[in-house]
């Protein structure tokens, strides 16, 4: 996984405090230089690296980015995990092992990314424990059945892609390489998804039925992934402006719906929009009305799971205290041995 579009201010700040309309403080001479140069830097396509000056504002949407979409991989371990002690074969459990530490690692590389900025890897985890950092609404949704684990690696996943490519080509250097290798294995995890609702599809009367079952309770949450519609994104258009974002929400959630389509029809799912068709004029599928304000109640801390999957976080990270004292501890005492040998 997994974003959804990561312009949903984080707990403490105010939606309207942050972006365009902030008026812009007096530059000294210096800094109108520096400002310069880094507009002339985004201008041209160029990266921005870690050391390099940049405005607080970039850093700060930066951060409050990557560290989303860290905890939306860490927290989107969680319910998958719970299918993998139930998985129908062996082949099955592998797999899913597999992809849900992948998922491990795409945190740890996002939060390495955003460590580069100057903000602790302690200080991102304790907003997402205390409940004032987001992170991608669809891990607050429980996942029912087996079905659901490959309906979340098809769709899920499949949105996540949508989202991530682009971000590949983000203006800030450790971000857009972290991308990269997040966005094969997030290619694998779709892949996983859809293969195993192929085989449910080929299966008895209750695995097909199993399967509309999970497409129609995650269609919905998937498309609202995108994040909210562009005329109430107010931060997308500087995202844009700083090469941070390169396709608009509703720009990607057409992509994913005209990708969707034809893979619902081949795996023999309806999706469930009475409103779906194919518009001509346009050359692409109009779509029904996302419920924003059940997203807006999830992101918001009220969607069937949340409590459940903070609790997880705050427990996993209060268990591993041992080991990272353990670690430090280790740590400490191998320094102490090297500054003796050099003595
Ligand atoms: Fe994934
Ligand atoms: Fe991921």
């Amino acid at each position: 996984m997994y974003t959804q579009s990561f312009s949903v201010p984080d707990g403490s700040e105010d939606a309207k405090s942050v972006g365009l309309k902030a008026v812009p403080k007096a530059l000294s001479a210096q800094d109108a230089a520096l400002q310069s140069a880094f507009d002339a830097r985004i201008d041209a396509d160029g990266r921005i690296e870690p050391r390099e000056w940049m405005p607080e504002a970039y850093r700060k949407t930066l951060v409050r980015q990557i560290s989303q979409h860290a905890h939306s991989e860490i927290v989107g371990m969680l319910p998958e995990a719970n299918w993998i002690s139930r998985a129908p074969s062996l082949k099955r459990k592998a797999i899913l092992i597999a992809k849900v530490q992948d998922e491990a690692g795409h945190g740890l590389y996002l939060y390495s990314a955003a460590e580069t900025l100057g903000t602790s890897r302690d200080q991102m985890l304790d907003g997402l424990h205390t409940g004032k950092a987001k992170y991608s609404s669809i891990f607050n949704y429980p996942t029912l059945n087996w079905a659901d684990v490959g309906v979340v690696g098809w769709l899920v996943d499949g949105a996540a892609i949508m989202n991530q490519v682009p971000l590949c080509r983000c203006s800030y250097g450790p971000y857009a390489r972290a991308m990269v290798r997040v966005c094969k294995e997030e290619s694998f995890h779709q892949r996983q998804g859809y293969e195993a609702l192929l085989v449910m599809m080929q299966g008895t009367a209750e695995q097909k039925a199993m399967v509309q079952d999970a497409v129609n309770r995650w269609w919905w949450k998937c498309l609202a992934m995108f994040g909210p519609p562009d005329a109430d994104s107010p931060n997308s258009a500087q995202g844009m402006r700083w090469g941070i974002k390169r396709i608009s929400n509703d720009d990607l959630r057409q992509k994913f719906v005209d990708a969707t389509v034809p893979q619902a029809k081949v795996l023999g799912v309806t999706l469930p929009d009475p409103d779906l068709k194919w518009n001509e004029a346009r050359g692409q599928h109009d779509y029904g009305q996302i419920d924003w304000d059940e997203f807006w109640a999830t992101v918001n801390g009220n969607g069937p799971c949340n409590k459940e999957r903070l609790g997880a976080r705050v427990k996993a990270w209060n268990d591993g205290a041992w080991v990272r004292e353990a670690a430090l501890a280790h740590a400490k005492k191998q320094q102490v041995r090297q500054l003796k040998e050099a003595a």
